[in-house]
């Protein structure tokens, strides 16, 4: 192998410049070419290549998002796009290709190993956390360190105006955001995707609170869950108190990298082109009981991720 490409694909992560650094300067230290790949799959098929030295990494560690940027395309899903993808990695001599993103850029991944012959290499980047056979997703650290501040500055005016706060976080379709930040945050109640919720009983379970002598709450909701402002609202009517809604949206996908994301980042980094360079193809960095560890791609949509729902009752408990 002399050259392989990178990329960063779908909802973009804090981590997604340490892993782009390290991807780079493992491979150009081990004697190969990298060339960068911009926007993503869409990129690959519009070309816009660009090829990477050691420089081209400097000083991004400490930066959110992507310096490569990222992009969805539809267009790499048709079988027309593919082979077109498979096309450019052959003209441009592209042996081996690192996926940094979600499971749905690895699905393409996987497709693109099997149409195109390329071997492919994942790093896990999402927010959400939510991608199986993984404990850690890049960027997940990051998301709950800047939800968590956004939690304390709110507890600030909830505690002076004695009002309920209802915080919107990111999380479509699972609520491992939610259920971190909401225990970190010491939030009263925890909305998440995975479980039905009662809107009379998180109401009685804040009364409680208030007869005791609590005069602000936090609710936590992801936004697969409830929408903030549906929540405040029922809550206002229910217990005629001051609610107000925040949600906090994108800023949960910026920020400098924490420690976290820059060290797994490296590691992911590393391990995903020495995976190439043995020859170990389909396979995505991940970890397992605290390790880093490679793991065959498909264990993404094989072994989905369950919530640790253990969290919510600790959470109640806390929160009383
Ligand atoms: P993420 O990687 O964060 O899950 P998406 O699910 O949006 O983000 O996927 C990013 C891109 O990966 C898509 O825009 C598409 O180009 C490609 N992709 C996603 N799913 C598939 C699939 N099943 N087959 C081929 N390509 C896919
Ligand atoms: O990448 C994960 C995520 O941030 C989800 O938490 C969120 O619902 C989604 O992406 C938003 O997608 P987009 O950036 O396309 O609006």
């Amino acid at each position: 192998m002399k050259r392989i490409g990178v990329l960063t694909s779908g909802g973009d992560a804090a981590g997604m410049n340490p892993a782009l650094r390290a991807v780079v300067r493992t491979a150009i230290v081990a004697g190969l070419e990298v060339i960068g790949i911009e926007r993503g799959y869409e990129g690959l098929l519009n070309r816009w290549l660009r090829p990477m030295d050691l420089s081209s990494v400097g000083g991004i560690i400490n930066r959110g998002g992507t310096i490569l940027r990222t992009a969805r395309s539809e267009r790499f899903k048709t079988d027309e796009g593919l082979q077109l993808a498979a096309q450019v990695l052959r003209e441009n001599g592209i042996e081996g290709l690192v996926v940094i993103g979600g499971d749905g850029s690895f699905r393409g991944a996987a497709k693109l190993e099997e149409v195109a012959g390329v071997a492919v290499a994942g790093i896990p980047a999402t927010i959400d956390n939510d991608i199986g056979g993984t404990e850690y997703t890049l960027g997940y650290d990051t998301a709950l360190q800047v939800a968590m501040d956004a939690i304390d500055k709110i507890r600030d005016t909830a505690d002076s105006f004695e009002r309920i706060f209802v915080i919107e976080v990111m999380g479509r379709s699972r609520g491992f955001i939610a259920a971190a930040v909401g225990l970190a945050g010491g939030a009263e109640a925890i909305l998440v995707p995975e479980i039905p919720f009662d809107p009379v009983q998180i109401c009685e379970r804040l009364k409680q609170g208030m007869a005791r002598g609590k005069r602000s709450a936090i609710i936590v909701t992801a936004e697969g869950a409830a929408k903030a402002q549906e929540v405040a609202t029922f809550v206002e009517m229910y217990l005629r108190e001051e609610v107000r809604a925040t949600v906090l949206g994108y800023t949960q996908r910026g920020g400098s990298p924490t420690a976290t994301d820059r060290i797994y980042g490296a590691r992911f980094g590393a391990l995903a082109v020495e995976l190439l360079l043995q020859g170990k193809s389909g396979m995505m960095t991940a970890v397992q009981g605290g390790q880093v560890v490679a793991v065959p791609l498909r264990a993404c949509w094989e072994q989905p991720r369950v919530l640790d729902e253990s969290l919510l009752k600790l959470n109640e408990v806390l929160a009383s």
